[in-house]
């Protein structure tokens, strides 16, 4: 029997992603998998049903629950539904674990088998399978545009009869995958970027973006390539340099993380509070709790003049080319599991093992263990 891979129209209210475009429903199929889709799964990515060509539908999202051996999701699966799932159903997408523990402890309640994207291993083998990559150049490309809406300025340096414009001040703070991608947008649209991270490793892909890198005399080197947290006095220094040039900004995007943790709190009241009026502020980690302290997750709030921007979900504002890419990073995490139609996991593989979650009613992600038994 060939392996039924199913695909849901995501049932979250801001989420216009669908997990299976038709080039990755085709090759899932010449695989030899069955393909099933819920009806309209990709019509507010833009996908309509029409374009797949090698799936079979099903009415309802419970149909696709029951009959998926292999389940591809964008958002976390809800109780309810992982309730309905087959108990030997995999799953594979966005887990939020730290955040959504019944869900974990139903999946495993359930027997299913669950992969979480974000946990895939970011060696150089598994960077075609790197999903919190390719949606954080979304975001970060996304926010930009965002700012210049919201700015009352250009971003470049015009010459006209009227005089000259000066071009905007962009600050980027966070220069990981999102952040370098905000830096290349605002430099194509002209402005002057400053940009910032903790990790010196940044200071070269900053400058050869075209940016400047803002030297506060700190480092926050910490392992597999990740921020570590700061120290109350480097947090201080680094503060008071960053707070002189947030205050020179006309647009800040942030987007720092330090991964399992709250958003560093990098903007203070204080700090908007000494920017120019008609400022704005793109926070990208909002829905982490935010770089800047008046950030409000989804909302746009005006502070003196300033607006910041508590981006949510940026990812779906663009939801073609960020479903295109998730797909395709989803087939390339599936596609080793594939033999002649059938599934067959090779728990050997780091990849695998490092990005399960649950499987056969244990939980294999110690973290989030952890965070059970608490
Ligand atoms: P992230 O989303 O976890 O964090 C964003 C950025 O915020 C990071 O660059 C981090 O250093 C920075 N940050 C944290 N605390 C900060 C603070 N207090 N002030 C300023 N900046 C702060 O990072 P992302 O984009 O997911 O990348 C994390 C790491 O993984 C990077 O080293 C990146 O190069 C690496 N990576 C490796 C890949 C691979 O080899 N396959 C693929 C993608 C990323």
């Amino acid at each position: 029997m060939p392996v039924t891979i199913g695909a849901l129209r995501e049932g979250a209210p801001q989420e216009t992603r669908v997990s299976l475009t038709p080039e990755v429903a085709d090759k899932l199929a010449k695989e030899g998998a069955r393909v099933l889709l819920q009806r309209g799964a990709g019509e507010r990515a833009s996908f309509p049903d029409a374009l797949y060509k090698s799936a079979a539908w099903a009415d309802s999202a419970d149909q696709v629950l029951a009959e998926a051996d292999v389940l591809l999701t964008v958002q976390p699966l809800t109780t309810a539904q992982i309730h309905k799932l087959k108990p030997s159903a995999v799953v594979i997408g966005f887990m939020a674990a730290h955040t959504r523990l019944d869900e974990v402890r139903a999946l495993k309640n359930q027997g299913a088998t669950a992969f979480a994207m974000e946990l895939v291993p970011r060696i150089s083998r598994a960077q075609s399978m790197d999903a919190l990559s390719s949606q954080a150049a979304v975001a970060g490309y996304k926010a930009v545009l965002i700012a210049a809406s919201h700015l009352q300025k250009f971003f470049p340096m015009l010459t006209t009869a009227a005089g000259t414009i000066r071009p905007a001040q962009v600050l980027v703070i966070g220069a990981g995958v999102a952040g370098l991608q905000a830096i290349a947008t605002a430099k194509r649209l002209g402005a002057q970027i400053e940009a910032y991270d903790v990790r010196s490793a940044t200071r070269e892909q900053v400058k050869s973006l075209g940016a400047k890198f803002v030297d506060t005399g700190v480092s926050a080197d910490g392992s597999g390539g990740y921020a570590r947290e700061l120290t109350q006095e480097e947090k201080a220094s680094q503060q008071e340099v960053l707070d002189s040039r947030i205050a020179a900004a006309d647009a800040v995007v942030t987007t720092a993380s330090v991964p399992g943790r709250p958003a560093p709190k990098i903007i203070s009241r204080a700090a908007v509070e000494r920017m120019r009026a008609g400022s704005v502020i793109v926070d990208i980690a909002a829905e982490q709790g935010g770089n800047c302290e008046l950030t409000r997750a989804g909302e746009v709030v005006e502070h003196q003049g300033v607006r910041i921007i508590g981006a949510v979900n940026l990812a779906a504002d663009l939801a073609y080319n960020a479903s295109e890419m998730y797909a395709r990073n989803l087939f390339n995490f599936l596609k080793p599991a594939l033999n002649k139609g059938e599934l067959a996991i090779d728990w050997t593989d780091e990849v695998f093992a490092q990005s399960c979650l649950v499987s056969g009613g244990q939980i294999r992600h110690e973290p989030t263990k952890k965070a059970l038994e608490a």
